[in-house]
C-alpha cells in the first residue's frame, strides 16, 4: 500500500524504474568474446588493457595514504570554503557568497500577471506566470553583458499534490478522482518554459518588469515539427493532418544553448502525460509503446483531451519527445521540434561547435539500460550571420554510443538503410528511425548505460562528462548485467563518465573513455566509490543529473535524490576536480532545502554569478507525504499561507569576483 501514496518525485524514479529496454546487447563477456580474437587473448592485449582502465581504482585501493597525501599536498583549484552537507528546511551556500531569489513559480513573467493565488489558481494566471519545477537555466547576454541578460527557463513537470489545496497524490487507487479540467489547465499551463530579462542593479538580480522579451511556453504554444519525421505519416493526427504543427513541448527537462543565440529544450519522460494502458497492445505501433513506456498514465489529461488517449490520437506520442528549438529573443517566433536529434528522454543537449566548424550536441537518454547519443549537423555553423543557422539542426548525423571494454569506444551512425536499419525491421524511412531512435539502436548494439542525464563539454580541453545518475536495476550478469562503462551492480549512486574525442574531433566516429568518479559514500567499502581520497565527509555525493563546465573548464555537478535517508545530505552543487593529483576531489558549495533536487547550473560569461534551479522542494525522499496543506518546509516564503515553490537562486560572491576563485 505504501507505494499507492508515494509522492510525484518518487513516482518518476519508478517510471524511469520500468527498465523498457528489452533488448539483449551484447554483455562485456559478449563483447570481450567478439572484440578479441584467441590470438589477441594469447598475447595479453586484453590484460594490459584491462590493467590501465582499472588503473586509478586500484591506485586508490591499494595505496590510498599516498595518492591521498598527493591530492592533499596539490592546491585546489576552488577556492571557497567547503560547505556542510546536511539536511534541512532551507538553502544553503559556501561562506562569502550569497544565494538569492530571483524568482518562484506564480511569480508574474508577462505584465498582465496577477498576483500570485495559490488557494485560487486560474489556468489564465498560469499562463502569464512562472511556471512549476525549474530546472533547464539558460542565460543569453544582452549587448554581451553579464548583468544584463535573457535566462530562459524550463518547468518540467508538475506536482498535483503539491499546487493544490486539497487534494492529495492522485494516481494510482486514488485514480486521479480529484483532478478537474480547470486543474488539469492549470497544469497544462506551468509546464513548458519561461523567457525572463534579468539585470543586475547595486549587486543583486532583478526581474526586468514589463520586458519586450517575456515569454511563458506551455503545454498549449503552437510549434513546428521539422526535420525527417516532419509530415511523416506517424506524424499525423485529427487536429494535424500534415503532421507537421503540434501544440506543446512537455517534461523540458535539461537542455542547452546554441552559439546562435537559441535556447534548445528537451523533452524527458512524455509518456506520463498519455492515456489508455488497455488500448496499447491493439495499438499499431504497439512495440514502439512498450520501447518507450507509452502509455505512462501519470497525468490526467487524457480524461480531458482526446490528444492524450492513444485510442483516440494513436499517433500524438510521436509528436512528443523530441529536442525544441526557440529564439528568446523573438517572443512571436515559433518553436521548432528538431526531429533530426532523435527521440527518446532527453536529459540536455550539450553542445560545441567541432574543429570543422559544425555543431555537436551530446544527449543522453535517461532511462535505467538507455544510452548515449551525438547529434552533428552537416553544415558548419555561421558565426557572423545568426539567420543562417535557423534550420541548420534540421540536417546531420545521430549516432549512439557503444563503449567497448578497452576503453575505447564506437559511435554507430542511425541511418536508415544501412545495416539492420531497413523496411524488414521496421525502419521504412529516416522519420521510423528518428521517431523510434531507443529501437534503432538497440539493433546497432548500444551499450545500456545506467541512466545518462547531462552530458556537457569542457570548453578547455574538449574532453565531454557524462552523468550517470544511478541504476538499481543493473545485474552482475546477463543481458542487464554489469559492462565495463557501468561496471556496478545495483548502482545506488551513479558514476562520472570522462570520454576523449578522437584526435580532438567531435565529429570523429572512435573516442576514448575512462570513468572519473564511482558515486557514493568512500567510507562503506561495499558502496566502491572512487572519489580521490582529498575528498572531505561533506564533499562526495550520490545521483550526479546536471552539469556546467564554466569558461575556467571546471566541472560543477547538480544532484537528483540525495536526502537524509539515502546519502545524509540533500541535493545541492558540488565543485569537481578533473585534472593533476585532485582529480576525483569533490567539493560541496551550495545544498538545497530537504527534498529538492538541483537542476540548472548556469553561469553568466564573467562567471560572476552562478543560477540554479531549486526544483520540487519538499518532493524527494525524505517528503514522501508531503502535501499542499502539509509540507515539509515552506520554502523558500516560509510564510503559513503559501506552498512550498519551484524557484531560481542566483549565487554570487559578496563583494562581487569570480564564483570559486
Ligand atoms: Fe528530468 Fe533525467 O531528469
Ligand atoms: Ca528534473
Ligand atoms: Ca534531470
Ligand atoms: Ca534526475
Amino acid at each position: 500500500m505504501a507505494s499507492r501514496t508515494q509522492n510525484c518525485f518518487v513516482r518518476a524514479e519508478e517510471a524511469e524504474n520500468i527498465g523498457a529496454n528489452a533488448s539483449r546487447n551484447p554483455t562485456l563477456g559478449d563483447i570481450i568474446a567478439a572484440r578479441w580474437s584467441r590470438r589477441d587473448l594469447m598475447s595479453g592485449l586484453l590484460a594490459v588493457s584491462a590493467t590501465a582502465l582499472a588503473a586509478p581504482t586500484a591506485m586508490f585501493a591499494a595505496n590510498p595514504t599516498a595518492e591521498g597525501d598527493a591530492g592533499a599536498r596539490a592546491a585546489s583549484i576552488f577556492g571557497f570554503p567547503e560547505l556542510a552537507a546536511g539536511s534541512d528546511e532551507t538553502h544553503h551556500v559556501a561562506e562569502g557568497y550569497d544565494a538569492k531569489v530571483l524568482i518562484r513559480w506564480g511569480d508574474g513573467v508577462l505584465s498582465d500577471a496577477p498576483a500570485f493565488d495559490p488557494l485560487a489558481q486560474t489556468a489564465a494566471a498560469q499562463a502569464v506566470q512562472f511556471g512549476y519545477n525549474n530546472d533547464f537555466v539558460g542565460y543569453f547576454p544582452i549587448d554581451g553583458r553579464s548583468d544584463h541578460g535573457l535566462l530562459v527557463v524550463n518547468h518540467e513537470y508538475t506536482n498535483e499534490e503539491l499546487m493544490f489545496p486539497g487534494v492529495g497524490v492522485q494516481d494510482g487507487e486514488a485514480n486521479f478522482s480529484a483532478m478537474t479540467p480547470e486543474l488539469v489547465a492549470v497544469e497544462m499551463m506551468a509546464h513548458g518554459g519561461s523567457v525572463i530579462e534579468i539585470e543586475k542593479r547595486d549587486g543583486g538580480w532583478t526581474v526586468v518588469p514589463g520586458s519586450k522579451y517575456a515569454r511563458r511556453i506551455t503545454a498549449e504554444t503552437a510549434m513546428r515539427i521539422s526535420g525527417p519525421a516532419a509530415c511523416h505519416e506517424r506524424m499525423r493526427t485529427t487536429s494535424d493532418p500534415l503532421g507537421a504543427a503540434v501544440h506543446g513541448a512537455l517534461n523540458n527537462c535539461g537542455g542547452g544553448v546554441t552559439p546562435w543565440g537559441t535556447w534548445l529544450t528537451c523533452e524527458e519522460n512524455t509518456n506520463y502525460y498519455f492515456w489508455n494502458k488497455a488500448a496499447r497492445d491493439a495499438h499499431p505501433d504497439a512495440r514502439s509503446l512498450r520501447r518507450y513506456g507509452i502509455p505512462g498514465e501519470r497525468y490526467a489529461w487524457g480524461k480531458f483531451h482526446d490528444r492524450f488517449d492513444i485510442a483516440k490520437e494513436p499517433n500524438e506520442p510521436n509528436r512528443f519527445g523530441w529536442v525544441v528549438e526557440i529564439d528568446p529573443f523573438d517572443p512571436a517566433s515559433t518553436p521548432v521540434k528538431r526531429t533530426a536529434m532523435g527521440r527518446f528522454k532527453h536529459e540536455g543537449a550539450g553542445g560545441v561547435v567541432n574543429g570543422d566548424g559544425r555543431f555537436v550536441v551530446y544527449q543522453g537518454d535517461d532511462e535505467r539500460f538507455d544510452y548515449v547519443y551525438k547529434f552533428v549537423t552537416r553544415d558548419a555553423v555561421d558565426l557572423e550571420v545568426r539567420a543562417r543557422n535557423k534550420d541548420i539542426l534540421d540536417h546531420g548525423a545521430l549516432y549512439v554510443a557503444r563503449f567497448d571494454p578497452d576503453g575505447t569506444g564506437v559511435w554507430l551512425p542511425l541511418v536508415q538503410g544501412t545495416g539492420w536499419l531497413t523496411p524488414q525491421n521496421g525502419f521504412a524511412d529516416q522519420g521510423d528511425v528518428v521517431i523510434d531512435a531507443r529501437l534503432a539502436a538497440d539493433m546497432l548494439g548500444a551499450t545500456k548505460m545506467d541512466r545518462p542525464e547531462d552530458i556537457e563539454v569542457n570548453p578547455r580541453t574538449g574532453k565531454v562528462y557524462v552523468l550517470l545518475t544511478s541504476n538499481d536495476k543493473r545485474e552482475e550478469t546477463g543481458s542487464n548485467g554489469v559492462n565495463a562503462a557501468n561496471p556496478r551492480a545495483n548502482n545506488k549512486y551513479g558514476h562520472l563518465i570522462e570520454i576523449t574525442p578522437e584526435r580532438g574531433d567531435h565529429a570523429a566516429l572512435t573516442f576514448k573513455w575512462d570513468i572519473l568518479v564511482k558515486c557514493g559514500d568512500p567510507s562503506v567499502a561495499e558502496v566502491g566509490a572512487t572519489f580521490n581520497p582529498s575528498t572531505s565527509a561533506n564533499g562526495w555525493f550520490g545521483m550526479p543529473d546536471n552539469c556546467a563546465i564554466d569558461a575556467l573548464g571546471r566541472l560543477w555537478i547538480a544532484t537528483d535524490g540525495n536526502s537524509a535517508s539515502a546519502t545524509g545530505r540533500t541535493d545541492g552543487v558540488w565543485a569537481v576536480e578533473t585534472d593533476g593529483a585532485r582529480r576525483g576531489t569533490s567539493k560541496l558549495f551550495f545544498r538545497v532545502p530537504v527534498g529538492a533536487e538541483l537542476c540548472g547550473t548556469c553561469f553568466t560569461p564573467d562567471l560572476k554569478t552562478l543560477f540554479v534551479a531549486v526544483q520540487h522542494p519538499v518532493d524527494g525522499e525524505d517528503g514522501k507525504a508531503s502535501t499542499f496543506d502539509n509540507p515539509l518546509t515552506r520554502w523558500p516564503d516560509f510564510n503559513p499561507g503559501m506552498p512550498p515553490r519551484p524557484a531560481i537562486v542566483a549565487i554570487t560572491r559578496k563583494g562581487g569576483g569570480t564564483i570559486g576563485a
